[in-house]
């Protein structure tokens, strides 16, 4: 299960999410893909619209809920017009989570799951039917938020080195510390098998941007992706009609232009997917 996450918003998470869900599927790999994010925008990429399509009670919540509308994740998981892969669509509805976890832990019902294990209890039920799960997170530190990142073996962290200057990286280190210190105090266990950073929207040929990418690289080492996810024309169009690389044809695009956002899209694919099979080689 693999958690795709920065509390910076527009950092590329869902952009990254969407391709990386199509690409595991192109590879044969049985994938479900799960919005964590009440805007939706996964859901919306992968042909999903969350206020025309998603119903009350049809997202991840409808899951984790507290109360006895609660209902198995099974029936909330829906194909995509991609083989092999499979959605847990998301909505406004998600945002109930907030409200009714800290009235579910004052209330301290006994024998409840606690928050942080709830979106892990709803996606047990279901992991025998997929071999990669990948999450998208909203841009928000929640409970839903923590209980995904608890659910998640693995996590990459998308950053765009335009939007980090010394102070806001340092915020930036300080709060995924918090962060699992919050969920490590609260009882939640955090193995992962790997945690990458993955530069996104990158241009190389931006002197600022290089100088971030190459003090990360000083900062975290190999624990940042050798290949970073370029900045392109591609990506930003399709997205506009709400495809992915993987759906809009290299026709409707500049050859050239197209060809290097895929094989950008592709290298870094591929490493993630290098890494999930070292993990299941450790298993
Ligand atoms: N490699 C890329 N090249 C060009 N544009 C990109 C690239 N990756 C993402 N974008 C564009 O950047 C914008 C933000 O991307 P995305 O929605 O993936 O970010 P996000 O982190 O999920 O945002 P949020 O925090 O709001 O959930 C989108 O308009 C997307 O099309
Ligand atoms: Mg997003």
């Amino acid at each position: 299960m693999l958690a795709v996450t920065n509390f910076k918003g527009g950092s590329g998470k869902t952009t990254t999410t969407a391709h990386l869900a199509q690409f595991l599927a192109l590879q044969g790999y049985r994938v479900l893909a799960v919005d964590l994010d009440p805007q939706a925008s996964l859901s919306a990429l992968l042909g999903v619209l969350p206020e025309v399509d998603v119903a009350s009670n049809q997202t991840l919540y409808a899951a984790i809920r507290y109360d006895e509308e609660r209902r198995p994740l099974s029936q909330v998981i829906r194909p995509t017009y991609f083989d092999g892969l499979d959605l847990v669509p998301g909505n406004l509805e998600l945002m109930e989570f907030e409200h009714t976890t800290p009235r579910a832990l004052s209330a301290g019902a006994s024998g409840e799951t606690l928050f942080f294990a709830r979106v892990a209890a709803a996606l047990d039920e279901v992991a025998d039917n997929y071999d990669v799960v990948v999450i998208d997170c909203p841009p928000q530190l929640g409970f839903l938020t923590l209980s995904g990142l608890c659910a998640a073996t693995a996590m990459i962290i998308t950053i765009h080195p335009q939007m980090l200057d010394i102070s806001s990286m340092s915020q930036f280190l300080l709060m995924t510390r918090d962060l699992l210190g919050v969920v490590r105090d609260a009882g939640g266990e955090l193995r992962y098998d790997f945690i990458r950073y993955l530069l996104t929207r990158y241009e190389p040929q931006d002197a600022p941007q290089t100088k971030v990418a190459a003090l990360l690289r000083n900062l975290f080492d190999d624990h940042v992706l050798t290949n970073p996810m370029l900045k392109s024309a591609a990506i930003s169009d399709a997205g506009l009609t709400k495809q992915t690389l993987y759906e809009i044809g290299r026709e409707n695009m500049t050859r050239s232009t197209y060809d290097r956002a895929m094989e950008s899209l592709e290298a870094v694919n591929s490493e993630i997917e290098a890494l999930i099979k070292q993990a299941w080689g450790r298993a």
